[in-house]
């Protein structure tokens, strides 16, 4: 069986970019019976970015409650929390000993602060932690603990799993001594829908604070956030161009095939935006209507939530422990067997 394994980060309310990107993909992956997956909630990674305990703590409910109302079905996919597998961030160090700062320098996140400090004419370093420059190590040990063949995400994380790749390599050659502890994994990533916009037209994110919630607010919420999609000023019976327009980029990732061409020719003939904004939250309500029932009631009992973490963690511990320790003993802290 291949492994498929990804995790989201518990900074933020799941988004339509999160669904389109990862968990729809994921999910469908993982029905398929020649697949072992294993998803997770990256809760470690969320305090790089996030000083507040009470939203770290909503948000891990919230991404828990949106994979199972999603349809993730935990008696086949090992679902659980970062945190609850020390081994996690016990691989992290060992990697980080073999992974060159050099490398890290490149990394997007971290290249991205420097470059806002260069532009505000501050220190390069200014308000970079050491978590948010070693931050793919992590995400390399997350995918390395479970040998993850393939790893399903949207576009933004690739330079990861290539530096995860890289990472794999390099410990393969240092201790493998012919073996090879880890499989070099790869993303698999939806062309459609890679990248999908938020409401200003730029990828949809939580740091740039244009997200169309996935569940959250219910209907009305989604209404309100499709209404302030940035159009352009055409009235209608005007023709639009919808290949220039994101508010079509994000229908066609709820559509299929035939829908996305009708839609496509009205925005060509001239429907008014107020109109394809319309069509647009029925598409998407259509496909997440069930769901966010499903979403509602799990919100109210959370314990059932934390009842399927702690199953799905103990699951995920009977590979990590006794990997971790053929691990430890191959770079000698442990005696050999
Ligand atoms: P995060 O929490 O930022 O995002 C979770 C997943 O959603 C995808 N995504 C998008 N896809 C398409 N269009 C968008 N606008 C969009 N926005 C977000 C992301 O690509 C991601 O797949 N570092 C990761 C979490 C992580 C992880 C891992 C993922 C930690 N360890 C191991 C895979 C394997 C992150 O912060 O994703």
């Amino acid at each position: 069986n291949s492994r498929v394994l990804t995790g989201i980060t518990t900074s933020g309310t799941p988004h339509l970019g999160n669904y389109v990107g990862a968990i729809r993909p994921a999910i469908t992956a993982s029905q398929s019976p020649t697949v072992d997956a294993f998803f997770f909630l990256a809760d470690y990674h969320a305090l790089i970015k996030c000083e507040d305990p009470e939203r770290i703590a909503r948000s891990r409910l919230e991404i828990a409650a949106t994979w199972l109302a999603c349809g993730l079905d935990p008696s086949r996919v090992t679902f659980y929390c970062q945190s609850d597998i020390p081994e996690i961030p016990e691989l992290s160090w060992m990697l980080t000993c073999v992974t060159a700062k050099g490398m890290m320098n490149r990394a997007h996140a971290y290249k991205a602060s420097v470059d806002q400090n260069h532009a505000k004419g501050v220190d390069e370093d200014d308000g970079v932690t050491m978590g948010l420059f070693s931050y793919p190590v992590l995400m390399a040990a997350d995918i390395l603990m479970f040998n993850a063949h393939h790893v399903p995400v949207g576009r933004d994380q690739i330079q990861h799993i290539e530096m995860t790749r890289d990472i794999a390599q390099r410990f393969n050659h240092l201790f493998g001594a012919g073996k090879e502890f880890f499989v070099l994994p790869e993303a698999v990533i939806a062309e459609e829908v890679a990248t999908l916009p938020g409401l200003d037209g730029r990828k949809m994110s939580k740091s740039y604070n244009n997200t169309i919630p996935l569940f959250e607010g219910g209907p009305k919420a989604l209404k309100a956030a499709v209404a302030r999609i940035v159009t352009d000023s055409l009235g209608p019976g005007e023709p639009k161009d919808a290949d220039a327009s994101h508010l079509y980029l994000i229908y066609k990732a709820f559509a299929r095939s035939e829908e996305s061409k009708a839609f496509h020719a009205d925005l060509t003939a001239g429907i008014g935006w107020g109109d394809a904004k319309q069509r647009l939250c029925d598409r998407i309500e259509a496909e997440l209507a069930p769901m966010r029932e499903k979403y509602e009631a799990l919100m109210q009992n959370p314990e059932q939530i934390e009842e399927t973490l702690a199953v799905g963690a103990q699951k995920a511990r009977q590979i990590a422990t006794p990997f971790m320790q053929t691990l430890r003993q191959s770079v000698g802290i442990r005696k050999l067997a």
